[in-house]
C-alpha cells in the first residue's frame, strides 16, 4: 500500500507530446503542491527503461555481496566518492555504500573563481579536485549501467524543474539557472535483519535533508525503510511503489524558491530480513555557482541568514563536515 502522506503523481501526462497545455500545467501544479508540502513525492511514468530502472539495483545487490576485502578496494579518498562501510558494532549510519560524483576542478589553487578571495568559506583543498579522489567504478558493467541509467534520470530532472517553473511562473534565466545541474549518485546496501535483533538496531541513516537541488529515489520494494518527516515532527513511512521514484526537495531548490518549497527531513531505518539497496541520484548546482534566492522569491526572504548567497561547492563541503556518515537515503 502506498504511503498516504505522498502524493502519487503520474508524469505521463506531462511527458506525453500529444497532451494539452492544460494537462501538463495540471501535472505542473501537481509537483509544485507536493514541493511545497511535503517536499516528497511519487512519480510514476517517468519514463525510464523497466530494464534499466531493475538493473541498476541489481548490479548493486551483487556488488554489496561480495567479500569486504574486494569492495574495500574501491574506497577512495573522498566524502562523496568510492565504497565506505560501517557497521555491525555501530548503532547508527549501519550500512554500506559507492558514491559517483562527476570532476569538480572548477577550483584552481584551492580558491573559488566567483568567491570574495577575503572570505574563509572560499579557500578550499589545493587537490586538483575539491573533492578528493576520482570515482572506482566496481566493473565495466556496473559502470555502463550507472550511467545509463543516471542519463535517463537527467532527463526526467530536466522535465521535472520545466514543470516546476511553469508552475512557479518564473523567468526563463531562473530556468535555465535550476537546470544548470549535473548528476551524481549515491548506492546505498542495507544489512538485512536477523530475526530477534530488529529492535536492538538504532537508525541505519540518521535524519537529514539532502543537500542539492532534487533528488530521485529508486529503491528495493518491500516494507518501508525511508521515513519522512511530516510538518508535526512525526516520522511517516515511505512505502516503496513499483516503477516510481521517491523525489524529493533539497537544500539548494528550498534555497531558490526562498523556502517555498521544503527540504523535507527524512531516515532510514531497516528492520527487514532481507537487504535493501537504493538508488540515490541527486541533482547539484556547478561547484562554485552561487546559490541564492531566484529574483522572483528574493524579497520573501530577505535579511535571512539560512537565504544569503552561498557557493554551492563550500555548501556542500560544510554539510560534509557537519555530518560524519553517508548522505543519502
Ligand atoms: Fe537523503
Amino acid at each position: 500500500m502506498a504511503c498516504a502522506f505522498l502524493p502519487i503523481i503520474d508524469f505521463g501526462a506531462y511527458l506525453d507530446p500529444a497532451s494539452s497545455s492544460e494537462k501538463r500545467l495540471a501535472v505542473a501544479h501537481e509537483i509544485d503542491k507536493a514541493c511545497r508540502y511535503p517536499g516528497m513525492f511519487y512519480l510514476t511514468n517517468h519514463g525510464v527503461p523497466q530494464e534499466l530502472w531493475d538493473k541498476v539495483r541489481t548490479c548493486a545487490h551483487q556488488f554489496f555481496q561480495l567479500p569486504l576485502e574486494e569492495k574495500n578496494k574501491h574506497v577512495v579518498a573522498s566524502y562523496t566518492r568510492g565504497y565506505w562501510h560501517v557497521g555491525p558494532e555501530e548503532h547508527d549510519n549501519r550500512g554500506e555504500g559507492i558514491a559517483f560524483h562527476p570532476p569538480v576542478n572548477c577550483y584552481s589553487n584551492g580558491l573559488a573563481r566567483k568567491a570574495d578571495p577575503n572570505s574563509p568559506s572560499a579557500r578550499l583543498p589545493t587537490s586538483p579536485d575539491a573533492l578528493g579522489d576520482q570515482n572506482s567504478w566496481p566493473s565495466d558493467e556496473f559502470r555502463a549501467v550507472t550511467e545509463e541509467y543516471l542519463d535517463h534520470v537527467l532527463r526526467v530532472k530536466d522535465r521535472v524543474l520545466e514543470a516546476i517553473a511553469t508552475s512557479l511562473d518564473i523567468s526563463n534565466e531562473s530556468l535555465k539557472r535550476m537546470q544548470n545541474t549535473s548528476m551524481s549518485a549515491t548506492i546505498n546496501g542495507y544489512p538485512a535483519s536477523a530475526k530477534g535483533e530488529a529492535e536492538q538496531r538504532g537508525i541505519n541513516l540518521r535524519e537529514h535533508a539532502d543537500s542539492g537541488c532534487i533528488t530521485f529515489l529508486n529503491q528495493d520494494l518491500g516494507a518501508a525503510s525511508l521515513q519522512a518527516q511530516d510538518r508535526e515532527g512525526v516520522w511517516r513511512n515511505v512505502q516503496p511503489i513499483p516503477n516510481a521514484f521517491v523525489v524529493n526537495v533539497g537544500c539548494v531548490l528550498n534555497k531558490w524558491t526562498g523556502g517555498q518549497y521544503i527540504d523535507v527531513i527524512h531516515r532510514v531505518i531497516h528492520r527487514l530480513e532481507k537487504p535493501r539497496v537504493s538508488v540515490v541520484a541527486f541533482t547539484n548546482p556547478p561547484f562554485d555557482g552561487i546559490v541564492e534566492p531566484l529574483p522572483e522569491f528574493a524579497e520573501l526572504c530577505k535579511g535571512q541568514a539560512k537565504y544569503a548567497p552561498t557557493t554551492f561547492g563550500s555548501f556542500l563541503l560544510k554539510q560534509i563536515g557537519d555530518y560524519d556518515g553517508p548522505l543519502e537515503s
